[in-house]
């Protein structure tokens, strides 16, 4: 990554975070998702790397570090991208997929997508503010 590509960003005030910990900021036409936990803050793309989803529909987990995708059960470290479970559905939803897939080849294609890290952004705070580092060269 070329450090001297990544654009910065003030967001929002370090307090704010006290009463949420979980805060979906836009920066120009992007949807960032900030998390702050153990007293460090994370930025991720808000869009799931599987369809674009709203990643924050499906919360974080501040103990174990992830932010999980309610859609097709996706689960990923914000500080790392790294994916910790991939389309995991199970049940109902499993079967359905399923049988949907027998009629329209996209839903298979959807389903049997590779798996794909959740893009990361670095923060730094500042004046008591958040800020997030966009890298330019994407
Ligand atoms: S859109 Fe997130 S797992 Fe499918």
């Amino acid at each position: 990554m070329n450090e001297n590509n990544i654009e910065w960003t003030k967001l929002v005030d370090v307090k704010s975070f006290e009463e949420n910990p979980e805060q979906l900021l836009k920066v120009k036409r992007d949807d960032i998702l900030v998390v702050k936990a153990n007293d460090k803050f994370y930025a991720v793309n808000n869009r799931c790397p599987h369809l674009g989803m709203s990643l924050h529909a499906g919360g974080c987990n501040l103990k174990d570090g992830t932010v999980h995708c309610k859609f097709h059960s996706s689960t990923f470290s914000f500080e790392t991208g790294e994916v910790k479970a991939w389309l995991n559905v199970k049940g109902f939803e499993k079967f359905m997929g399923w049988l949907f897939s027998k009629f329209d080849p996209d839903i298979k294609k959807m389903m049997a997508m590779e798996s794909t890290p959740l893009e990361i952004f670095k923060t730094k705070v500042e004046d008591e503010y958040v800020w997030v580092g966009i890298n330019q060269d994407y």
